[in-house]
């Protein structure tokens, strides 16, 4: 039997090992983000002493938390790890009173979620393309200035239904970000930033398509030339038509999936962008 215990810092190299093998798009700073949210709520699951699986549990509050980095090393894979780290996590928040958990599931992770009650909320598409070339500058958007954050705080806990500002204080210092500001009101803000196999732009909320455009456009222009990775819900139809306008593919269809309360219906026309499949 597995024993799960908290990661520790100097373990992250086991972690990063299990994303390449997997494929992903994680580097040091995407570990060291979750555990800067939450040190005591990313696990190591080890049999006989050996690490074999890890798993994230994001706090947003109480209303909301997200699980990520369900990884478990393919030698140890069928043998219940996974079900195992996913049932720590879940009683891990559980403890802590969160109403709702919610993660953007794999095919290989799904049918394990299933089995532990949680439910399809919505598809959830990671797109991909090469940066785009020749952007138009757009003279609305700035950088994220020290006064916006209450703003930004109102904005996505009206998008997101829940408080991602901790999460959206250390993404601002790990890359470009930008926001639009109208008459005295925001109107969208996104962030950016580089990943292994990609640029990674996103979480992006905005009021309209065109103020998500700007600011993508911008992030775009920020970040190097090479891939990049753009994960939308194409419930947001205007996400999709915008990524799409610049000749991104989906490459990876995943479900979003809930246990306990649903959140967040209401605000998913402004999110153009998701902070990431372990972010939400
Ligand atoms: C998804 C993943 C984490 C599952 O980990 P795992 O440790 O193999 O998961 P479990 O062993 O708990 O369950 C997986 C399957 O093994 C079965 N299983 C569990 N214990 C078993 C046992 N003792 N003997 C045989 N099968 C067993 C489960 O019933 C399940 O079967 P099913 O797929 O037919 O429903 C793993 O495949 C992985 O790391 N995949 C790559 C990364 C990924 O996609 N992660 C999910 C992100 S959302």
């Amino acid at each position: 039997m597995a024993e799960i215990r908290p990661m520790r810092a100097e373990e992250i190299p086991f972690g990063l090992e299990l994303c390449r093998i997997a494929g992903w798009n994680q580097l040091v700073a995407d570990w060291e983000r979750l555990l800067a949210l939450d040190p005591e709520g990313v696990f190591i699951a080890e049999e006989q002493g050996t690490p074999c699986g890890t798993a994230s549990a994001v706090r947003y509050g109480t209303r909301l938390s997200w699980i990520g980095m369900v990884l478990v090393h393919p030698d140890f894979r069928r043998r219940g790890i996974g079900s195992a780290l996913m049932a720590h996590c879940i009683q891990y928040l559980q403890q802590h009173g969160v109403e709702s958990i919610k993660l953007d599931a794999t095919d290989q992770g799904r049918p394990v979620y299933l089995k532990l009650g949680f439910r399809d909320e919505r598809p959830c598409y990671r797109m991909t393309g090469a940066r785009p070339d020749g952007l138009p500058s757009h003279p609305e958007v700035r950088p994220i200035a020290p006064g916006d954050w209450p703003k930004i705080a109102e904005m996505d806990r009206a998008a997101f239904d829940a408080d991602r500002l901790p999460l959206l204080r250390i993404l601002h210092g790990e890359g470009p970000s930008a926001v639009i500001e109208r008459g005295g009101e925001l109107q969208a803000y996104g962030f950016a930033r580089l990943g292994f196999n990609a640029s990674y732009l996103g979480p992006l909320v905005s009021r309209n398509p065109d103020d998500a455009r700007a600011v993508a456009e911008t992030l775009l222009a920020a970040l190097p030339a090479g891939s990049v990775y753009w994960d939308i819900l194409p419930d947001n139809a205007a996400s999709l038509a915008l990524v799409d306008s610049y000749g991104f593919q989906v490459i990876r269809q995943l479900t979003r999936m809930v246990l306990g309360a649903s959140t967040g219906s209401d605000g998913v026309a402004q999110i153009y962008g998701a902070a990431s499949f372990e972010l939400g």
